[in-house]
């Protein structure tokens, strides 16, 4: 949304695809419901992508569950929202930019993907599939002309930071001017903000040293 709202001020045509409707009203702004993880997905997105030249595509869809012993299928929803659902939407967008001599995409993946996660394991995991893939992806593209970025944030201030501490936490405003800064450098890999690496080292080190210990 923030994201939307920065590029809209700016003056691009964007086109949102989630679960609800949106609030946002603006003659540059078209809004599509569809889940990631339905299979209706994929046609909404090929219609977008038909109707559209897309010069960016940014995947920010994502979602966190605390583990549940008794619902693993919570955790599936995870890999199926965070890395399937970005899977799903490379499969279109990517060959699409390659037949128009070029593109970006930018996936929005999080510093967790370093981490071995015991409350919340889908998550990191996801993420650590996600960031692997996406700068898989980089360079066989590069040559196409399509540049692909994983973009890892630390915490921002939305309904997904559900952690009990939230060290250096930014606006989704401040987040959304990454994104920017993101489809400006074009890098295979950026990091923001890069101040809490060093607190999410502490914290690996520390399940390594438990897992040692035990
Ligand atoms: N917030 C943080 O601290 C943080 C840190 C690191 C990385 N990230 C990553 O940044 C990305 C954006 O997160 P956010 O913080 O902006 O969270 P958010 O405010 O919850 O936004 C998530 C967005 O994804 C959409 N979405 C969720 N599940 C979906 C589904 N199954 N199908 C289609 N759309 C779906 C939501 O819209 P609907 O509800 O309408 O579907 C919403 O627009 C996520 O990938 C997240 O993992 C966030």
């Amino acid at each position: 949304m923030a994201l939307s709202e920065l590029l809209l001020e700016e003056g691009w045509r964007v086109v949102g695809i989630s679960r609800r409707s949106s609030t946002l009203q603006a003659t540059d702004y078209e809004h599509h419901v569809a889940d990631v993880r339905s299979g209706e997905f994929p046609a909404v997105l090929e219609q977008v992508v038909e109707r559209h030249a897309v010069d960016v595509c940014v995947y920010c869809a994502g979602t966190g569950e605390f583990l549940d012993k008794g619902a693993l299928q919570k955790q599936r929803t995870v890999f199926d929202v965070n890395l399937l659902g970005a899977v799903s939407t490379t499969q279109i967008v990517l060959p699409a930019m390659v037949r128009a001599g070029g593109g970006q995409f930018i996936g929005l993946s999080s510093q967790a993907d370093g981490l071995a996660s015991p409350d919340a394991p889908s998550y990191s995991a996801s993420k650590a599939a996600l960031s692997s893939y996406l700068e898989g992806l980089a360079p066989s593209f590069r040559r196409d002309g399509v540049f692909i970025s994983n973009l890892r944030f630390g915490f921002v201030d939305t309904k997904m930071a559900k952690a009990a501490a939230r060290p250096f936490m930014v606006s989704a405003r401040v987040a959304a001017e990454q994104v920017r800064r993101c489809m400006h450098r074009r890098p295979v890999r950026m990091t923001y903000p890069k101040r809490l690496l060093p607190v999410l080292w502490l914290v690996a080190l520390s399940t390594a040293v438990r897992r040692w210990a035990s």
